[in-house]
């Protein structure tokens, strides 16, 4: 897409698959270095492969939960050793239970979403603090539709995922006086996750597909790393505290 992001230092949470590893491709692709991190060994272990045959990428494959403070603190160091600096943390991990209603939902349900999701987002970005201080950074965060819709059986991952709508716009006004920006995203992608479950229901596909102005859903790398390629972009720099929907047009509001 042409935007250069040569010298500039990325992590990218939870990029052994999907949409993590559609974007961490998208910011290689464009120059910049970038750690990723993930709890799944094997997959992280391809991915890190693939990664190698990428013309002149520089990239560092972590196993880092993001529930644990410790694991987040060694993956930020580890990167800023490996790199020397970090101007873009985008904050993708997230794992849920789902298929329960709120009647027969534990607190231990609710906390895997929140857990996973808002507070390693919250946990990574106190520890990237002081490097996006620095470079005048920026971060990304992301919701879901599921959150904005309150869709069923879900409640972990849509309060997780609303909360980082709010986290991002109180880091927004918080760091803004250090020039960094923070921002959500809102995808709608097909990845190996949602490709799995659309196999299994055709219909849901089609139900998908026809809620969708554009006619398709978007792809990892072209489209959602896209969008992180330019919010990495000094370009971007004047957004902040904003939540985009990345979804074809499904969301889309006056
Ligand atoms: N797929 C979509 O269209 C869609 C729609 C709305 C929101 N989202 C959001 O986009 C992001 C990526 O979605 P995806 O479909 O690629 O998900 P995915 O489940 O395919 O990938 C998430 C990755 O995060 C990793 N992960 C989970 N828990 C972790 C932890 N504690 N520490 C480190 N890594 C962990 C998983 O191992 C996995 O590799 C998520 O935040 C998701 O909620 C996706």
């Amino acid at each position: 897409m042409g935007i250069e992001l040569e010298g500039k230092v990325a992590i990218v949470t939870g990029a052994a698959r999907g949409i993590g590893k559609g974007m961490a491709t998208a910011l290689l692709k464009a120059g910049a270095a970038v750690a990723i991190t993930d709890i799944r060994q094997e997959t992280l272990n391809e991915t890190s492969a693939e990664f190698d045959k990428i013309e002149g990428a520089r990239h560092l494959a972590l196993m880092a939960d993001g529930t644990k403070d410790e694991e987040v603190n060694d993956a930020v160091r580890k990167t800023v050793d490996a790199f020397g600096r970090i101007d873009v943390l985008i904050n993708n991990a997230q794992s849920a239970v789902t298929g329960i209603n709120i009647e027969d939902q534990t607190v231990a349900d609710v906390m895997n979403g929140i857990d996973t999701g808002f507070l390693a987002s919250f946990r990574y970005m106190k520890a990237c603090f002081p490097f996006l201080k620095e470079a005048q950074g920026t971060v990304v965060n992301f919701a879901s539709q599921a959150g904005l819709l309150g869709n069923v059986g879900m409640v972990g991952y849509n309060a997780a995922k609303e909360a980082n709508r709010a986290l991002t716009r109180t880091a927004a006004r918080e760091w803004a006086q250090y020039n960094i920006t923070v921002n959500c995203i809102i995808p709608g992608m097909l990845t190996e996750g949602s490709k799995e479950f659309f196999d299994a229901n055709p219909e849901h596909y089609k139900h998908s597909l026809a809620n969708i102005p554009l006619g398709r859903l978007g792809d990892p790398e072209n489209d959602a790393g896209a969008l992180v390629v330019f919010l990495a972009s000094e370009g971007a720099h004047y957004l902040t505290g904003d939540t985009f929907n990345i979804d074809g047009g499904r969301c889309m509001r006056p």
